[in-house]
């Protein structure tokens, strides 16, 4: 078997990047990591998944997963790459074809190292992160089956190349979505006391609801409420009937989170109430707060720091993650590598340094053996 080098690791990241695929469409990309992982004869589980693969490496009982997000965004792609995505309107903007082309990387390196794995390393390329949908889809799959400890990574623009951060315990935060159906009455704009004004009112409940995380809930909690989408009337002299609003809210501790809905719904319909309107709200629970095993976190820390990486503890992120779902079924750890991109993630200029790839593929290719003799039973160890 070839040593895989750091140019292969590109060029597969730069063939990702020209193919991108929407979530849940990644059937291409599947064939690409399916040929690539097939060239080493690395095993693959017949698992009942319509995009996305799951490659095994080992043997024996103790069991680790590393996992890769395979999907890209609709963006168009406003760098000047010769390697820049040629679907249009869709673009590798959050660099899973980055971490997909380190977990490749890894699957075929320790594919040549098999014979001295003291156990099963589960590779997951993982569909749809960026819909929130894909982890759940491997898990029904049954691709946690026997996993004794997860890890993942995210590539982190404002990091600096060779630096690694996580934190034990919640780290990326409960994603929620929500709609506010407000119905008033329209009114001629000349006569609004004949009329419900619905955008009077949406207006209070915008400013209403910033009070949830400043005076209902503790200034040491974090809690973002964000409306994001006001959608009201269709000219400049009739009062519309209607108003929707559309936004999110994020948080790390679940107790907050069960309460939140109750709370919208309590201010929303006291608001309308007072001025005759009605308010009706549609809550759309997201992935929940990832949150990391403290030790699995620690673990690969120092993991990091004896491959060579800067390491810090990393803040808490308001943004969401869909690992999340993993760690709500097994223990393990989720990290931030630096990728040293001028635009963050989801920006149309979005561009990842490449160097970051061969330094992630040696990180994960020494931590999957020592996390497999930290998960294996002491009687495995010793026979
Ligand atoms: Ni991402």
């Amino acid at each position: 078997m070839a040593e895989i080098s750091t140019e292969q690791l590109v060029r597969w990241r730069r063939e990702l990047h020209q193919h991108p695929e929407l979530s849940n469409h990644e059937f291409d990309t599947t064939k690409r990591i399916t040929a690539w992982l097939q060239q080493a004869d690395i095993r693959l589980l017949p698992l009942p998944l319509r995009t996305g693969v799951v490659a095994e490496i080992g043997h024996g009982d103790a069991l680790i997963a590393l996992r890769a997000d395979i999907d890209a965004l609709p963006i168009e792609e406003a760098t000047s790459h010769p390697w820049k995505s040629q679907n249009n309107g869709v673009m590798h903007a959050c660099g899973h074809d980055v971490h997909t082309s380190v977990m490749l990387g890894v699957a075929h390196r320790l594919r040549q190292q098999e014979k001295s794995l003291p156990g099963r390393v589960r590779i997951l390329f993982q569909p749809a992160e960026e819909t929130f949908n894909g982890a759940q889809q491997l898990i029904d799959a049954g691709a946690l089956k026997g996993v004794q400890a997860i890890f993942g990574m995210h590539n982190a623009p404002d990091l600096p190349l060779g630096t690694l951060k996580t934190r034990g315990g919640a780290f990326y935060a409960n994603v929620d979505r929500f709609v506010i159906r407000l119905r008033g009455k329209g009114a001629h704009a000349a006569r609004p006391h004949e009329g419900v004004d619905s955008i009077v009112i949406g207006s209070q409940i915008v400013l209403a609801l910033q009070a949830l995380p400043s005076r209902v809930f503790s200034s040491l909690e974090s809690v973002v409420v964000s409306i994001t989408r006001f959608t009201a009337g269709n000219t400049w002299n009739v009062l519309p009937q209607s108003v929707e609003l559309e936004g999110t809210v994020r948080t790390h501790n679940d107790a907050i989170r069960q309460q939140i809905p109750q709370r919208i719904q309590a201010i929303i319909s006291g608001i309308a109430e007072g001025f005759g309107a009605e308010a009706e709200l549609d809550w759309q629970p997201g992935p929940p707060a990832l949150v990391n095993t403290p030790a699995w976190a620690d673990f690969a820390l120092q993991q990091a720091e004896q491959s060579g990486y800067r390491t810090e503890v990393a803040p808490l992120q308001m943004g969401g993650e869909d690992f999340a779902f993993y760690l709500q079924q097994i223990p393990g750890a989720f990290v931030s590598i630096g990728s040293a991109s001028q635009f963050g993630l989801h920006h149309p200029g979005f561009d990842p340094a490449e160097a970051l790839i061969a330094p992630a593929v040696d990180y994960f290719t020494a931590l999957a053996p020592r996390a497999l003799q930290a998960v294996a039973p002491p009687e495995s160890l010793t026979s």
